[in-house]
């Protein structure tokens, strides 16, 4: 018998990848996992949560606010610490807030780029992503009925080819509303956008007057070179900064936000987002709220300082899978040259191309009889670019971890290849 809730959406395996990244651990337990791109348990320190709580009832005693109400009252449904976080924009970003009510508290990135699609997209138009590109954006999208047009990544990262994929689109009268990039080390494949590229997308956007939605959940975890500037920070008026603290501070906590475009004779955009969010969430958790505001005034609005250890952390974590690539792959490498990874210079992720198709039943084959899992790129990809990729996740493993892993991993490829 069909029924209403058969074939929907909801069967969409972008919807499940989120889902698998969490679950996938827990489904093999002796199985050493790169799979997931969850930041580093030993980072993970609970007394931050002490400590930020306590700064900030600190910072409120020195004002006219009733800590009872911020803290156990429903909220202001844009945020009761937009103020910190416009100073923190200023210092960490170089971003100029005009108003720090065009900042949204929200519950993680995933809250942010929810409210930004669903006060952007009413009536319809389509919505770019690079592919492959994390599913947070793309399952969302889904979700909300979006038309969703991926763009291939080698398209996306070349300014004069993405100028003239948005011209054909426009001229087969597909409206582009908004454009989602990870300029800084993107989820799953590590890419960047150089300043020139980030100049250029801007240009676009403007010219063809549609919104960039610029996430930058890896911003802070470069581990070699200058930091870009990022777009938001070159021209507000085009952009929504979708801003997640699940990295720089920590998942648990679920804190993010959405900065509106800003400038002379830009759409306000903050009415709309406080509306969906009001719908969506009522207010983020004031106690969440608190412990970030207080860690961001502890630290004179920078999160640098804090981050330094994780950053060097991840450098050697990436260093060392990277060697361990080096030592397992080359000579097989050099053998049959058809086996590439590359060389982020920051982010959580290695990317590496395979001889072969790579998807979700290899994954498990792989875990089950290598006892190693590691997660095909194609699972974030809405077309059929990636099927030979795999996305090797360092940030959660340790240096003993990845060296087995590594190795696990060649004797599958070698069994595959044999
Ligand atoms: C590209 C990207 N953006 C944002 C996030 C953070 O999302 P959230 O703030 O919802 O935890 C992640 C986490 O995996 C990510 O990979």
């Amino acid at each position: 018998m069909s029924s209403a809730f058969e074939n929907t959406i909801f069967e969409d395996p972008i919807l499940n990848v989120i889902h698998l990244l969490n679950s996938i651990a827990q489904e093999n337990p002796e199985a050493i996992s790169l799979a997931s791109g969850r930041p580093d348990d030993e980072q993970c320190d609970p007394s931050l949560i002490d400590r930020g709580l306590a700064r900030y009832r600190q910072h409120v005693a020195d004002t006219d606010h009733s800590l009872a109400t911020l803290l156990c009252q429903y909220g202001k449904t844009s945020g009761i610490i937009n103020g910190i976080l416009a100073d923190y924009l200023q210092v960490d970003e170089g971003i100029k807030i005009l108003d720090p009510e065009s900042i949204v508290v929200c519950m993680g990135f995933q809250e942010a780029c929810t409210l930004a699609l669903l006060s952007i997209f009413e009536g319809g138009g389509v919505l770019l992503v690079p592919d492959p590109v994390f599913s947070g954006i793309t399952g969302i999208a889904k979700l909300l009925r979006i038309k969703i047009l991926p763009i291939p990544m080698a398209t996306f990262l070349d300014p004069a080819a993405l100028r003239k994929l948005a011209e054909e689109l426009e001229s087969r009268g597909e409206k582009i509303k908004a454009l989602y990039a990870i300029p800084d080390f993107s989820n799953p494949t590590a890419d960047s956008l150089s300043y020139h590229d980030r100049r250029a997308m801007l240009a676009l956007a403007k010219e063809m007057d549609f919104f960039i939605l610029e996430d930058t959940a890896y911003s802070y975890f470069r581990y070699e070179g200058e930091k870009t500037p990022s777009m938001k920070s070159i021209d507000s008026s085009r952009v929504f900064l979708l801003g997640s603290f699940s990295k720089s501070i920590f998942p648990g906590l679920r804190m993010g936000y959405v900065v509106a475009p800003e400038g002379a004779g830009v759409t306000p955009f903050s009415a709309r987002l406080c509306k969906a969010k009001s719908l969506v969430t009522v207010n983020t958790p004031a106690l969440c709220q608190a412990v970030v505001a207080g860690l961001l005034i502890e630290n004179n609005y920078s999160l640098k300082r804090l981050n330094q250890p994780r950053v060097l952390s991840y450098t050697q974590k990436r260093d060392h899978m990277l060697e361990c690539l080096e030592r397992e792959f080359r000579p097989w490498v050099d053998a049959q040259r058809t086996l590439t990874w590359n060389q982020p210079a920051g982010g959580f992720f290695i990317n590496m191309h395979l001889p072969f198709a790579f998807g979700y039943s290899e994954m498990c084959e792989c875990a089950k009889h290598f006892k190693v899992i590691v997660f095909p790129t194609s699972l974030f990809s809405l077309t059929n670019d990636a099927v030979n990729q795999v996305r090797l996740s360092f940030s959660n493993a340790t240096a003993s971890d990845i060296t087995e892993a590594i190795s696990r991993f060649r004797a599958y490829v070698e069994s595959r290849t044999q």
